[in-house]
């Protein structure tokens, strides 16, 4: 019998990452990692975390990343900053160059024809009060995937999976998305799965 694929999913504790395990663990061996959790320590948020990260998982077929923060705030609020500075920083540093560098530090790590699978959201289709952190960053993240694919060496494969507001989030999220049609996260791990288990490179798939 052939060796089950292996997937590295950062943030597999949380409400997606749970979910992407659930669905891909019968087919995959799971390396769980998170901040503060998992078989082992990944924080997006710091580059040598990263690659350290992935040496110490060992060979893998792909990286799947349910992490990154961004802030909320009003843009009346926000003021003229540098990134460090800005209530755009944390998304900027976090949610976008956390998984910009895990996808820089995965496409040198991963074995040929791995995948990485990378989280952005509706933001970046749909705008929200106090979301202009969120659309900025997810939008890029669309941009970044779609320009990376092409670049991949070793037929590693790169996508995006962009979904609406899940079911299970809606106690604490549900204020900021009055009117949107909220989807299980099951459906959002089932577009990880695809992104994994298919042949696409340099799509975002839509849940919504
Ligand atoms: N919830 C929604 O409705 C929804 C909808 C669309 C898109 N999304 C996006 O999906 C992603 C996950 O959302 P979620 O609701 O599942 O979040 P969540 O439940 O808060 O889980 C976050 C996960 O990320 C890990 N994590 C946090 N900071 C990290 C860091 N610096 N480095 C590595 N891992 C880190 C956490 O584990 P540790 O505590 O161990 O670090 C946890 O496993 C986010 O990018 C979010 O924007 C969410």
């Amino acid at each position: 019998m052939s060796q089950r694929p292996r997937i590295l999913v950062i943030g597999a504790s949380g409400v997606l990452g749970r979910a992407i395990v659930a669905e891909l663990s019968p087919r995959h061996e799971i390396v769980a990692a998170g901040s503060k959790s998992g078989d082992i320590r990944i924080d997006i948020a710091d580059p040598a975390s990263i690659v350290a990260g992935l040496k110490a998982a060992g060979p893998l077929d792909a990286a799947a990343c349910a992490a990154g923060a961004v802030n909320f705030h009003p843009l009346s609020a926000i003021k003229p900053a540098t990134i460090e500075h800005s209530s755009y920083g944390l998304g900027l540093s976090n949610k976008l160059m956390g998984q910009v560098n895990l996808a820089l530090a995965a496409r040198d790590h991963l074995n040929d024809a791995g995948s990485i699978t990378l989280i952005s959201g509706v933001t970046a289709d749909a705008p929200i009060a106090t979301g202009s952190s969120a659309s900025m960053v997810n939008g890029a993240l669309a941009s970044f995937v779609m320009a990376a694919a092409i670049e991949m060496p070793r037929s590693i494969r790169i996508n995006l999976v962009s979904p609406t507001v899940f079911e299970e989030s809606m106690t604490a999220y549900g204020p900021f998305f009055r009117g949107f049609d909220p989807v299980p996260v099951a459906r959002a791990a089932r577009a990880f799965s695809r992104s994994v288990e298919g042949l696409e490179t340099g799509k975002t798939y839509r849940v919504l």
